[in-house]
């Protein structure tokens, strides 16, 4: 099997932990590489409900290798809780996980900053997962960032960390004494995790390169969807990583060459959770059924996902940016109940009708979206396996699709479960 890359073509949460661990069974390693706790990726087998969020999807099939790239960015704290959470449920994780020696820390400061940040922004908030994601990018980038590696360092490590609360002062002198001190302890406590962390740590991308050279396959993991992207996602309504197929070099250290297929995962209509604009939302009506029937509520934060139709604008431009080869089309069955179903061919602004995405705020929260209406099946579709047992409607809807976006559905998903799925 070639080397295949998974990304969300929206807003993220488009079931990709659901393909992922489809997928692992045909690969040999799976590694994630971007984000971090901010994903929140679910995956049902059985009557068993998993949300992954640092670690990657594949981990529940026992024996693939899963890794994490330098692209992540890791809360050892909430890494050890996930991996001590997975063992209680029989997934055992040790001598098959790999962490990148160069993968960024969030340390308990992040968090705090971004609380604090998210507050002053007031209505202007981002709504972020609280997960510490945008300060630890943001140390990244400034190369005041503390790394897996600098733990083995612990006069550096404790510098930094020093450093790191001084150049924050400004905003951290909003905590009281007591509540710094604490903030100051928990940092310099990261430490503690060195004996958990030493026999996981590798240089991935060496790894990962001599498996590919050995034949092995490997799955590529990615977190978000396109327009959370900080380079063209819906800035500064996004998270601060590179969620499309361009991460997979500089997140795992692994040459282009080497990239396979791109599997797109689009969700038969959008969602997106925290604010920003989102041309196709509904308010209510559509909005409640979609949401109850998909049970639209953040994996992570539980927050009730905000939901709308199809966007072909959108989509368009999330697959020219990835490339995508194959769709993996999920939550098929959320649509069984509708009459008409409207797909956003494009976007009405100022009497002007556009068709090509645009990164700017006002246009996307003031533009009009112009639809298309197609007939909806009113059956169900619900853990339907095969292609030729859905409802004609449906099989058009699909065709649609492909045909909109010049590219071929690999994957229906008609339910949570691994085994609610058809192939084509
Ligand atoms: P991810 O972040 O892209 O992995 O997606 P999430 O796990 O955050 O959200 C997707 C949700 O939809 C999860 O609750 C899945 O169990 C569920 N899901 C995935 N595929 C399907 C499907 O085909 N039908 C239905 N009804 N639910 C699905
Ligand atoms: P998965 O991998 C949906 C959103 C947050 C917020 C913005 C910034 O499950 O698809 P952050 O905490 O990253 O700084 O938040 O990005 N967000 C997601 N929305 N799915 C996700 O991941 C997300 N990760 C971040 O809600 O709007
Ligand atoms: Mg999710």
């Amino acid at each position: 099997m070639s080397n295949r890359v998974v990304v969300g073509t929206q807003w993220g949460d488009e079931g990709k932990g659901k393909i992922v661990d489809i997928l692992t069974g045909e690969a040999d390693i799976v590694a994630r590489f971007s984000g971090g706790a901010n994903a929140g990726h679910t995956v049902v087998i059985g009557d068993e409900k998993f949300i992954l969020h640092l670690v990657p999807s594949g981990i529940l099939h026992q024996n693939k290798i899963c890794a994490i790239g330098n692209g992540v960015v890791i809360d050892l704290e909430h890494l050890f809780s996930e991996l001590e959470e997975l063992e209680k449920r029989r997934i055992k994780y040790r001598g098959r996980f790999l962490i990148s020696r160069n993968a960024h820390l969030v340390m308990p400061y992040h968090k705090a900053i971004e609380k604090l940040e998210e507050e002053a922004r007031g209505k202007g908030k981002i709504g972020s997962t609280g997960r510490g994601i945008g300060p630890a990018y943001r140390d990244k980038i400034a190369r005041e960032g503390i790394r897996v590696i600098d733990l083995f360092d612990s006069e550096l490590f404790k510098q930094r960390v020093e450093w790191n609360l001084k150049i924050n002062d400004n905003l951290l002198r909003k905590l009281s004494k007591t509540e710094l001190a604490s903030l100051k302890k928990k940092s310099l406590d990261i430490l503690k995790f060195i004996r958990k962390v030493k026999p996981l740590i590798a240089d991935v991308g060496l790894y990962l390169d001599q498996a590919i050279r050995k034949g092995k396959s490997v799955l590529f993991e990615g977190a978000q969807g396109a327009l959370l992207d900080i380079d063209f996602g819906t800035y500064p309504y996004c998270t601060s990583s590179t969620t499309t197929v361009g991460g997979v070099c500089t997140g795992l250290g692994v040459s282009p060459v080497l990239i396979g297929e791109v599997i797109g995962i689009t969700k038969a209509y959008t969602t997106r959770v925290g604010n920003g604009p989102f041309p196709t939302e509904e308010k209510a009506g559509v909005c409640d059924i979609l949401r109850e029937r998909g049970n639209e509520f953040g994996a992570t934060t539980g927050r009730p996902r905000r939901c709308g139709w199809l966007d072909f604008v959108l989509l368009k431009y999330s697959f020219r940016i990835n490339g995508i080869s194959k769709i993996a089309l999920t939550k098929l069955d959320v649509l069984d109940s509708f009459e008409k179903i409207k797909v956003c061919v494009g976007y009405r602004y100022k009497g002007k009708l556009l068709t090509e995405f645009t990164p700017d705020l006002r246009t996307l929260e003031n533009c009009k979206p112009v639809y298309q209406e197609l007939a909806g099946w009113q059956k169900s579709t619900k853990g339907i396996t095969e292609f030729k047992r859905l409802p004609d409607k449906a099989k058009r809807y699909l065709d649609y699709i492909a045909k909109k976006l010049k590219t071929p559905i690999w994957i229906v998903s008609t339910g949570t479960k691994r085994d609610q799925t058809i192939r084509l």
